[in-house]
């Protein structure tokens, strides 16, 4: 009689465990990173009519050329093979669920930030996308930067993993809006200049200079911000339209479109609360 009675308390037990352990990420939350994450840009080819998040577009820099792979759950073309786990590593370590290290160009040095919860939720959403077979295409990269094992050592040098913590002394909507800035919306990967080893400079925190194209990248601290109003700044990001009347250049109208412009009217505020907060720097000569 002993046997039955354990299971039964066993079964007792599971069905008292509090929700978390089995609960879903929530794919429409998902949705919402994935947008504001600017995963779209970088895994959905250029071509007209190409598939969403089924990679291909080309990503130009120093280093040579980058092709952003299909994440959509086809188990063979895409990352359907994956477990939640695997996500998370790639996304909080950088690796890849074979180990090898994968290149700064995929933003992880910022999306290491995310939440648990946020992980999760955005996991949940890329498993609703259709799975596409489109193949993924290799990179093409200088010499020596096709090697992946010298990644250890910038990662090593560069590399803070670990989730948000938010600065102290900020108000509320500037530590949502920190978050959103160094996390997700990972706007210092084209905004902090890098030296050059491609490691950002941390002194110069969004202090603009020269961005992952090689072209120049402006200051976000106030020294160059404060002449903006706060309603400018939100006219810009939602519609990559300056005071002045100009339309923001590509890359930035690309980051206007896909993500900045899906922001809530709450996180547009607190991103702007902690643009605000920054620490002033001077711009530097443009080289
Ligand atoms: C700036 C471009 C860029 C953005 C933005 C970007 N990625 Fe990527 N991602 C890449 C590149 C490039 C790689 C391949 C890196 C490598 O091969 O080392 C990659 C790799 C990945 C991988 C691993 C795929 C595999 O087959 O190993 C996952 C998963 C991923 N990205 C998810 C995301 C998610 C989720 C987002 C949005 C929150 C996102 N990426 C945003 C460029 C980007
Ligand atoms: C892919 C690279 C990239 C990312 C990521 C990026 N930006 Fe930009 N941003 C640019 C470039 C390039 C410009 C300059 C556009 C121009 O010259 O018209 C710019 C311009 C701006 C400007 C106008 C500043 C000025 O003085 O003209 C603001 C504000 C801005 N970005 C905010 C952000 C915020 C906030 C984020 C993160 C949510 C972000 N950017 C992410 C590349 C990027």
């Amino acid at each position: 009689m002993r046997r039955p009675l354990a299971a039964a308390a066993l079964a007792a037990v599971l069905a008292a465990l509090p929700p978390a352990v089995a609960a879903q990420g929530d794919a429409k939350r998902g949705e919402y990173l994935a947008a504001i994450g600017g995963c779209l840009a970088c895994h959905t080819d250029a071509a007209p009519g190409a598939r969403p998040y089924a990679g291909g577009r080309a990503l130009a820099t120093p280093f040579g050329t980058f092709y952003g792979p299909n994440i959509t759950p086809h188990p063979k073309a895409g990352i359907g093979a994956w477990s939640e786990a695997d996500f998370v590593r790639a996304m909080r370590l950088g690796l890849r669920p074979d180990g090898a290290h994968y290149y700064p160009a995929f933003p992880y040095p910022s999306y290491t930030k995310l939440t648990d919860a946020d992980l999760r939720d955005l996991w949940a959403f890329l498993r609703t996308l259709p799975p596409s077979e489109r193949p993924n295409r290799p990179h093409e990269l200088k010499f020596p930067y096709g090697y992946r094992f010298p990644l250890a050592g910038w990662k090593w040098l560069f590399f803070k993993p670990g989730a948000f913590v938010a600065p102290a002394g900020l108000s509320e909507p500037a530590k949502r809006g920190a978050y959103l800035v160094q996390g997700p919306g990972h706007c210092g990967e084209c905004h902090t200049p890098r030296n050059v080893l491609g490691g950002p400079r941390q002194d110069r925190y969004l202090a603009g200079g020269k961005g992952p194209e090689g072209k120049n990248v402006p200051n976000l601290t106030p020294t160059r911000l404060k002449k903006w109003s706060d309603a400018d700044l939100a006219e810009y990001l939602r519609t990559a339209m300056t005071p002045d009347g100009d339309v923001a250049a590509e890359a930035m109208a690309e980051v206007v479109r896909n993500a900045t412009s899906k922001l809530t009217e709450a996180d547009m505020a607190a991103v702007i609360a902690y643009l605000r907060s920054l620490p002033p720097l001077e711009s530097e000569k443009a080289r």
